[in-house]
């Protein structure tokens, strides 16, 4: 079996990639530091599979621990997930996401380069294509400058990845993640917010949980249908998905240029107001919400061109707004 390395596997996305790897018969060892994952994860994959990954708890910015690691262990293929991700966050700390979010890249590139790793799955964002002007957002639209230091850090290492690729023979593929929400099936693995959630869907399930008071709306001014701002909100198993069709390429050499970059989305645009409408819908309950001012960074509109993934990749998410919201919900009940 071919051994993957999966780093941030016990995070949102990256758990419920490990569970579709294993489900695909890889071998599977995770790296994480547990900044923003818990450690039970693992048991909770092993309960869904029936197969425990290999766990290393690491921080990737320690050379010396990744370069034992990689002594003793014989990787086919990389998926880097392990990251810092609150945009928010990172206006206020960014030399923190630069050290963290760079310095764990170019650390795993060097291990990748001295010993002839070549296939690297990069966690990228649409955040990278800011307010794009035309929509759907293809991936021929142009990389605009970041709105945030977290959104710069996936514009640099996408930079970093495709000189790497020229430069050392990596073959890599970045997937520019739309907005990823919902939960495995088996309710055993979910998005784990730490603190108040910044993104919109754990707001609106401690929401109605009776954990927060209301959900604000950020904005109800944008020149959309409703007023409220639109993006592609898609299913994190179908984002789990992608990333196996990406390295089933990438094993199977059948990218066509050393480093590639898809769009990961639904191809559907839903607004906080749709959403709010699908969840009560799904959750049979009235959500409490009240529009405030707009959010400073936030763009009016943002859902994918899936053409391309869907070709190339032989990839089409399947799940529908409800099921993923569905599964956010009983998720958020299982807390
Ligand atoms: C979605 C919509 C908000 C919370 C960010 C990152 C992106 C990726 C996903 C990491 C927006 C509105 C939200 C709330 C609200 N993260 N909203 N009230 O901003 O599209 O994307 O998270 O990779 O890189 O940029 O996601 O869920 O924060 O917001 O009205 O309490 O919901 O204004 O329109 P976003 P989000």
């Amino acid at each position: 079996m071919k051994k993957i390395l999966v780093t941030g596997g016990l995070g949102f996305i990256g758990s419920h990639t490990v569970v579709e790897l294993q489900n695909r018969g890889f071998q599977v060892v995770i790296i994480d530091n547990l900044s923003n994952s818990k450690r039970d994860v693992l048991d909770r994959i092993t309960e869904i599979t029936t197969v425990t990954p290999e766990f290393h708890q690491l921080d990737l910015r320690n050379r010396k621990d990744i370069c034992t690691f990689f002594d003793k262990n014989k990787i086919a293929g990389v998926i880097h997930f392990a990251a810092y991700k609150a945009v928010g966050e990172s206006v206020h700390q960014p030399l923190d996401y630069y050290e963290n979010n760079i310095t764990s890249l170019v650390y795993l590139l060097q291990e990748m380069k001295t010993r002839n790793i070549d296939n690297f799955i990069f966690s990228s964002s649409c955040t990278v294509y800011g307010q794009a002007e035309e929509l759907p957002i293809t991936e021929d639209a142009p990389v605009k400058p970041a709105e945030s230091p977290y959104g710069n850090t996936k514009q640099i290492g996408e930079e970093i990845i495709a000189e790497s690729c020229e430069a050392y023979g990596i073959k890599a593929i970045a997937l520019r993640y739309f907005n990823p929400i919902g939960a495995h099936d088996s309710i055993k693995i979910g998005e784990l917010p730490l603190g108040i959630p910044q993104n919109l869907i754990p707001y609106i399930t401690q929401t109605a949980a009776g954990i927060r008071k209301e959900l604000s709306i950020y904005g109800n001014d944008y020149p959309t249908p409703d007023g409220t701002a639109i993006r592609d909100y898609i299913h994190v198993v179908d984002l789990a998905k992608a990333h196996i069709a990406a390295l089933e390429r990438l094993l199977g050499n059948k990218n066509q240029t050393p480093f590639e970059f898809f769009n990961v989305g639904t191809g559907i645009g839903a607004s906080v107001l749709e959403v709010v409408a699908c969840f009560e819908k799904v959750s049979r309950q009235k959500l409490p919400y009240t529009i405030v001012e707009r959010r400073t960074g936030d763009i009016t509109a943002a859902y994918a061109d899936t053409n391309k993934a869907n070709k190339e990749l032989d990839w089409k998410a399947e799940k529908t707004l409800e099921e993923a919201l569905l599964s956010a919900w009983k998720w958020q009940q299982t807390q």
